[in-house]
């Protein structure tokens, strides 16, 4: 799902340019609020990790890079891969990567038809397709099949990224006096004047760096996706949860201009001719089956020490978990009073709710696997390897005792980090009213206001297009309370001592923050379209420090400003313990084949269908079945309903070529090495076809990003039979089934 990109320097436009994510694993996440924050006043250097195993311990470990194919090759054909290095990775010809995409900057995808057709997961379409909805037409709620091409609807603002080519330039990056700027030296030397879009990511905490290349595509079109309830079959209550009866895909059309290239849209434009498609097989798996996933997993942090893991499930991640809470909350009630809002807001609701559950599964996991033990017993040997030689010791002997005062000495100031970023920007006013930070700044200098005031006006309109100022109320008076009631007395905003704060008292049914929200926001101009656009005609500084909304977002930089440089601090200590740990670990297992953390670029993972047995001892089996989704179906319910048709399908076992006997199979388990980002990766064979589309983890594999265990960790995918018994079938779009290539 949604993520974030971790170096901040890749030049792929899809990834925010400047967002610096928070250095914990903060994927699956969307704060536009954060990203302003970050591009206004943060500049914190951010910290790549990574995790080391040997190629050869565990098999389904490890999310490599697509050129190292050779490498683990020969790994792969002894669990069934048929295909060789060059079908996978190939710059002369085309080959398996010419079929993986990435979808936005949050998803991944497969191009299955010489017509660029493409499948990814419903969760990944969501907010295209709740885009593209409107409470008459809700292709969300009812599904949608575009019955020719002409139907398919223009999915504005969302872009597919195909892979051209990626190249090992970490001679040339460390050799350069100044390493950012030759990393985009070589970036924009590669892009040929805007023909491609490339950027290099480093790995390994900048021991190496790859440049790659890509078609970014900009005409997308929505061609079909099953009811919400089909495609999110389970909801949050089955979300990261094994088994699983989801039918997670979406199915939409990369087009281009007549010569194949990407274009703006256009209805001049033609679907898109691929290098390489996926051929869909109907076989199904057996266990111990070989499975690749190939796409672009956002980020892993497999290589914390476990200090750093400790604050995370001891603080960071239960503060997200109350945030987000908190949060979720006060979208829930609005979105359930009315139809408008809960479009406009359903897919960040779905965005939070999956990260929420995500952390929560993370301290939950933390508590019952005893993973920091793991850790601390790999430390230990790391200590005792140190110890065998001076120039070790020297080196590295004080990177454990180090990691442990740093992350002691920063539980506070990280919790405050997290109630600004999630919490304090929450309102979505305050990434509209940081622009008005940056022109009080000229208007107190004196300077001239006029460019900015033009985009700001530009902006405007945008801002107020579909902007919920009521619900924005509720969620002001939610951050006030947050900030006020969690934090020290040293951590306070400010405004809180304000006599307008001061005078308030608590009402029955309305508190003093929802009190204080409600007057910022009635007397604020960053909620009316009116009132900003008559303060823009004539800007004044006097009118902008005495905006309510203003002091707010003051008041916070302020405390932003108190805690930056201990953060910027704590940044730059943090990376430089990380970089000499991992150059250590390096140095112990000389032997073995390292694969860096994800960082947004293509990775491949292999494995086997494997079933597993929980740690209370339950076994797991690793197919569901269709006769499961009647069993927990309830009529009515936005979760676990089953719409008729699909109802009448089921019990009439209707399956047509999907099904050899009486049965439909609908979702998978396998060993691969997934996370967020990878959503949508296509499930492939050992001979290349598609059998599946990822889109979870089970709950065992919440705590894979910081460390993975063969045991437990599987990755979900919804099986291809029940995705084209689901178009042709249900939604009776069988043009798209003649597209593909099916093997059965
Ligand atoms: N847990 C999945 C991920 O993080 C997203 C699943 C979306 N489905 C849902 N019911 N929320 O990639």
């Amino acid at each position: 799902m949604l993520r974030f990109n971790q170096n901040g320097q890749i030049s792929n436009p899809q990834v925010e340019k400047g967002l610096t994510s928070p250095p914990e694993n903060f994927k699956h996440y969307k704060i536009k609020n954060l990203k302003m924050l970050k591009n206004f006043i943060l500049k914190s250097v951010l910290v790549s990790l990574l995790f080391i195993r040997s190629v050869f311990s565990f098999a389904d470990e490890g999310m490599w890079l697509p050129i190292y194919a050779d490498v683990i090759s020969g790994n792969m054909q002894k669990l069934g891969c048929k295909l060789k290095p060059e079908d996978i990775y190939n710059i002369n010809h085309s080959s398996l990567k010419d079929a993986i995409v990435q979808v936005g900057d949050f998803c991944s995808g497969e191009i299955v038809s010489d017509k660029g057709l493409l499948f990814t997961n419903h969760h990944c379409g969501f907010d295209a397709i709740a885009g593209l909805s409107t409470p008459e037409k809700n292709h969300l709620v009812d599904g949608f099949w575009a019955t020719t091409l002409n139907d398919e609807l223009p999915a504005q603002g969302l872009t597919v990224s195909i892979l051209v080519h990626m190249q090992d330039v970490t001679k040339r990056v460390n050799e350069a006096e100044d390493q950012e700027l030759e990393k985009a030296v070589i970036a924009g030397e590669a892009e040929e004047d805007g023909k491609f879009t490339a950027g290099v990511f480093s790995m390994f905490e900048g021991a190496e760096h790859y440049l790659m290349v890509y078609r970014v595509f900009r005409d997308i079109r929505l061609v079909g996706t099953p009811p919400e309830v089909v495609g999110k079959f389970g909801g949050d209550t089955d979300n990261w949860m094994w088994p699983r009866h989801t039918c997670d895909f979406s199915v939409f059309r990369i087009y281009a201009g007549k010569d194949n290239e990407p274009a703006d849209y256009s209805s001049e434009n033609v679907p898109y001719k691929p290098a390489h498609f996926l051929p869909v097989s109907l076989k199904g798996m057996k266990e111990g089956d070989f499975t690749m996933t190939f796409g672009y997993p956002g980020q892993t942090d497999r290589f914390l020490a476990s200090p750093a893991i400790e604050q995370h499930i001891n603080s960071n991640y239960p503060s997200y978990v109350k945030i987000l809470e908190a949060r979720l909350a006060v979208m829930k009630t609005e979105m359930d009073a009315d139809q408008k809002t809960n479009l406009a807001m359903a897919a960040d609701y779905a965005s939070l709710a999956n990260s929420w559950k995500y952390f929560k599964g993370v301290v939950e996991g933390a508590g019952s696997t005893g993973f920091i033990n793991t850790k601390q017993e790999q430390e230990k040997a790391f200590t005792q390897w140190v110890e065998q030689d001076e120039t070790r010791k020297k080196e590295y002997g004080n990177i454990l005792t180090e990691f442990d005062a740093l992350y002691e000495s920063t539980t506070e100031i990280k919790k405050l980090e997290k109630y600004i970023n999630v919490a304090a920007f929450a309102p979505a006013f305050t990434g509209y009213g940081f622009q008005f930070y940056s022109l009080r700044e000229l208007l107190s200098k004196k300077e001239d206001t006029a460019p900015l005031v033009e985009q700001i006006q530009a902006a405007t309109g945008e801002q107020f297009k579909e902007y919920l100022a009521a619900t924005d109320k509720k969620m002001l008076a939610m951050a006030l309370k947050l900030m006020h009631d969690d934090l020290p007395a040293t951590q306070q905003l400010n405004i809180f001592n304000s006599k307008t704060f001061l005078k308030l008292k608590d009402k029955p049914g309305k508190n003093v923050y929802d009190q204080y929200a409600e007057l910022i926001g009635t007397k604020s101009i960053f909620f009316s379209d009116k009132k900003a656009r008559a303060f823009l005609s004539k800007p004044s500084l006097k009118k902008l420090d005495a905006d309510e909304g203003m002091k707010y977002i003051l008041s916070v930089v302020e405390l932003y400003q108190m805690s930056n440089m201990e953060l910027y601090l704590f940044e730059m200590q943090n990376e430089s313990l990380q970089k000499n740990y991992i150059k250590a670990q390096r140095e112990m297992y000389p032997e073995k084949f390292f694969y860096p953390d994800a960082n947004s670029c293509m990775r491949l993972s292999y494995g086997q269908v494997k079933p597993y047995t929980t740690r209370d001892k339950e076994f797991k089996t690793f197919y569901t079945h269709h006769y499961q989704i009647l069993e927990k179906e309830k009529p009515g319910d936005p979760e676990f309903d089953v719409p008729k048709k699909l109802h009448d399908l089921l019990v009439g076992k209707d399956f047509g070529q999907y099904s050899k006997n009486d049965t439909l199979n609908i979702c998978l388990i396998s060993g691969n090495d997934i996370t967020g980002g990878n959503s949508g990766s296509p499930l492939i064979d050992g001979e290349g076809n598609l059998v599946g589309i990822a889109f979870d983890g089970n709950w065992e594999s919440m705590i894979s990003d910081l460390y993975y265990d063969p045991n437990y960790a599987r990755t979900i995918s919804v099986d291809i039979r029940y995705v084209l018994f689901m178009i042709d079938k249900f939604g009776g779009c069988k043009r798209l089934i003649d597209e593909l290539v099916i093997k059965s």
